[in-house]
């Protein structure tokens, strides 16, 4: 909420506000005239100056943005600041991991930091509000943007989404912060047939099960804004979805901040077929409490038509302007000027830097690891660098990179050669990204012929993956595939080096490479974090965030599935399974190599009897029974066997980090309340059932490798 003199300033205005000003407030442009650029375009500018303009994205550049805020506050009626929005995920100059990656980390805390940091670099340049965190469930690896979101657990993207929107808003208490927005509300990562923009048709328990909880998480954790999402559900566009945005989200949840539709997502309403113009369509938005017209021209043309026409009420128009009014408040914007852009001091920069290099190793996760072929270590080598990610920069920046840039990035073979001087390292492409056939196979099978071993960086290129990147075949291009297939027919050491947005459906390639690390997209220090793996500097402890699918076919495979009336059972064909495809995934949520070896010792729980409200304590004994220092996430699951609906086989109730010497034993202490073993009924409230519950804890997702014990829970 505003301050009592905000609330009061913001009265005023809407008393003095005409129509056409109330709606322009209502009104996102974008900048470059709408291409995206560095200024507003004079028509633009007019728009500014007459009040028809109230936010903008896209405009990168603290010059323009000041030149455009200018105008708003000293050339028009009532100089009320625009609001300066971005997606900033990831970083703004400085470039993290992707968040997929990130969240291979399990680490609330770095989350935080990354975020506040992107936040300190955005407000720098007049960004106020960030178009993140980004929180869809996704289990699709075809849908390309998975790359943007914590994976495929709701319990992992709650804290996902609490940890971002903390480092990203820190209360919104001074002007080196950014008002976050969750996005995009919901259920986009349901896409039918992970076809991007795609419909959704999921059934009212998973909505609320799976795909509702990080956006509550959000709402509870302060978040400023809500997107909703292109796709319909149901039947029902998201932006015009009054049942979940209006009833549940404002209403039952109190979200009393702004929603700002997707691009253009106002005006496809006409094309999903519910509304037979601009008015309808912007009395449809209103009406499901959308406040912010994202570029559509909705608002602007078929508001003041719907209002004509009875189709909507003045009333939402005024609640629809305070709401954004209020943000502009809690964000300082209503004093009249812009919010001042707090410099990033030299000193900050290189701690965020530094913090780049922690969070992309912490996000690698080694995914096989034959043999101990890794880490590099010993008498130098001759070692052929192959593939076309292993000098790639803006590659590694990912699909939504603001203001980050290649030549601040550091690549894999740049990496090796200064981690490695005494090696002998020759550096082939081999191929480009895409294509059918590798263009340099001759050379670099020449070098990987002179060479003792062979390290392949491949993958995908950023274009590849995020928004508008849906891959019905989400392995390697042919191109690459063949550079692979020719360097493991040559029966040398081979590691391989993942670089790309999606878990990658290469079963060939894990069954010839004696190595692979998935590096995803780790941001500028991806060439420093990765080699930092390959050399045993960091070992490797990120974990799986998504189940790592064999291939297409088994798309979606998760850990939190139903067990159904017939599990998969290889001895019985009459179960639920493949007959040319096993049903697990490659590798399980939670899989992730490290260089030492970890052991999940005893187990013991605080209470066998839960009443409502209670508590649990559970201990968890882990023991490093390497050579080696490492770091393990330890993971805490349980089971409901027997409930009024069926139950998962196993949901996620938490994850924490032991760091342990090599011999050394640990106690990881997991809190839980009873209401954590409920789960939505029919209308989405939360109820909790007695019965027996098993509680679970262990490495990762795979059931074999987890301890067990038993609770009963009086409800
Ligand atoms: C895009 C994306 C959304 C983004 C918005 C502004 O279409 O769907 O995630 O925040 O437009 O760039």
């Amino acid at each position: 909420m505003a301050d009592d003199i905000s609330e009061r300033h913001i009265d005023a205005l809407l008393e003095d506000m005409t129509l056409a000003e109330k709606i322009g407030q209502l009104t996102m442009a974008r900048g470059g005239g709408g291409t995206g650029g560095p200024e507003l375009m004079d028509a633009q500018l007019d728009d500014v100056r007459a009040g028809r303009i109230g936010s903008i994205l896209d405009m990168w550049g603290v010059d323009g943005v000041r030149r455009a805020q200018a105008v708003a506050v000293n050339e028009s009626r009532l100089g009320i600041p625009l609001l300066v929005t971005l997606d900033v995920l990831h970083g703004y100059e400085t470039i993290f991991p992707i968040p997929l990656a990130e969240a291979a980390a399990f680490d609330p805390e770095l989350w935080e930091r990354t975020a506040q940091a992107a936040a300190e670099e955005a407000a720098a340049s007049d960004v106020a509000l960030t178009f993140a965190p980004m929180l869809d469930v996704a289990r699709d690896p075809r849908w390309g943007r998975i790359a943007e979101s914590p994976g495929e657990d709701p319990w992992l993207g709650a804290r996902f989404a609490e940890a971002k929107v903390r480092g990203f808003q820190r209360g919104l208490a001074d002007a080196s912060t950014l008002a976050a927005t969750a996005k995009h509300l919901g259920a986009y990562g349901a896409v039918m047939a992970g076809r991007e923009y795609n419909s959704v048709d999921i059934s009212a328990r998973s909505l609320h099960e799976v795909h509702l909880p990080p956006f509550a998480a959000a709402v509870r954790a302060g978040v400023a804004a809500i997107m909703p999402s292109f796709n319909d559900l149901a039947g029902v566009p998201m932006t015009a979805n009054a049942f979940v945005l209006r009833d549940l989200v404002r209403e039952r949840w109190g979200f009393g901040g702004v929603m700002i539709s997707d691009f253009g997502a106002m005006a496809e309403l006409l094309v999903h077929g519910v509304a037979a113009d601009l008015a309808e369509a912007a009395a449809l938005c209103l009406k499901a409490g959308v406040d912010i017209d994202m570029v559509s021209d909705t608002y602007p043309k078929g508001l003041p038509v719907a209002l004509e026409r009875g189709l909507v009420s003045q009333t939402l128009v005024d609640e629809a302007v305070r709401r954004v009014l209020t943000l502009k408040a809690r964000l300082g914007l209503l004093k009249g000027k812009s919010r001042g852009s707090p410099q990033v001091s030299s000193e900050r920069r290189l701690e965020h830097r530094a913090l780049a290099l922690d969070a992309a190793r912490r996000s690698l996760v080694l995914l096989r690891n034959e043999g101990d072929v890794l880490p590099l270590s010993g008498e130098a080598r001759r070692l052929a660098v192959i593939g076309p990610l292993a000098a790639a920069r803006q590659e590694m920046l990912g699909p939504w990179y603001a203001a980050g840039k290649a030549e601040e990035t550091s690549d894999v073979f740049s990496a090796l050669q200064h981690a490695l001087p005494e090696w002998t390292l020759v550096h082939e492409p081999g191929s480009a990204i895409s294509g059918a056939e590798p263009d340099g196979l001759d050379a670099a099978m020449e070098a990987a012929r002179q060479a003792d071993m062979v390290l392949l960086c491949l993958g995908e290129g950023s274009g590849m993956s995020g928004e508008a990147a849906s891959r019905a075949r989400p392995g390697l291009p042919d191109c690459q595939r063949k550079l692979a297939e020719a360097v493991f027919a040559l029966k040398k050491p081979t590691v391989a080096v993942l670089c790309a947005g999606r878990p990658l459906t290469v079963p060939w390639l894990f069954e010839k490479a004696n190595a692979v690390l998935a590096a995803w997209f780790p941001g500028n220090a991806a060439g420093a974090a990765i080699v930092e793996v390959l050399t045993g500097a960091w070992n490797p402890s990120g974990k799986l965030p998504v189940s790592w699918p064999v291939d297409v076919g088994q798309i979606p495979v998760f850990f939190g599935r139903r067990p159904t009336g017939r599990p998969a059972d290889p001895k019985d064909a009459c179960t639920s399974k493949y007959i040319d495809m096993q049903v697990a995934p490659l590798f399980p949520f939670g899989h992730g190599l490290s260089y030492t070896r970890f052991a999940y010792r005893g187990m013991r729980l605080s209470s066998e009897n839960l009443n409502a409200g209670d508590s649990l304590t559970v201990e968890v004994d882990v023991a490093n029974e390497g050579k080696r220092d490492g770091e393990e996430t330890a993971f805490l699951f349980f089971r409901d066997p027997l409930a009024s609906v069926a139950r998962p086989l196993l949901e996620l109730r938490g994850a924490a980090r032991i760091a342990l010497a090599a011999g050394q034993q640990g106690t990881l202490r997991f809190h839980v309340k009873s209401e954590d073993f409920g789960f939505p009924d029919e209308q989405g409230n939360p109820c909790l059932e007695a019965g027996e519950i098993e509680i679970l804890a262990g490495p990762s997702a795979e059931r074999g490798a987890l301890l067990s014990a038993r609770i009963h829970i009086e409800a």
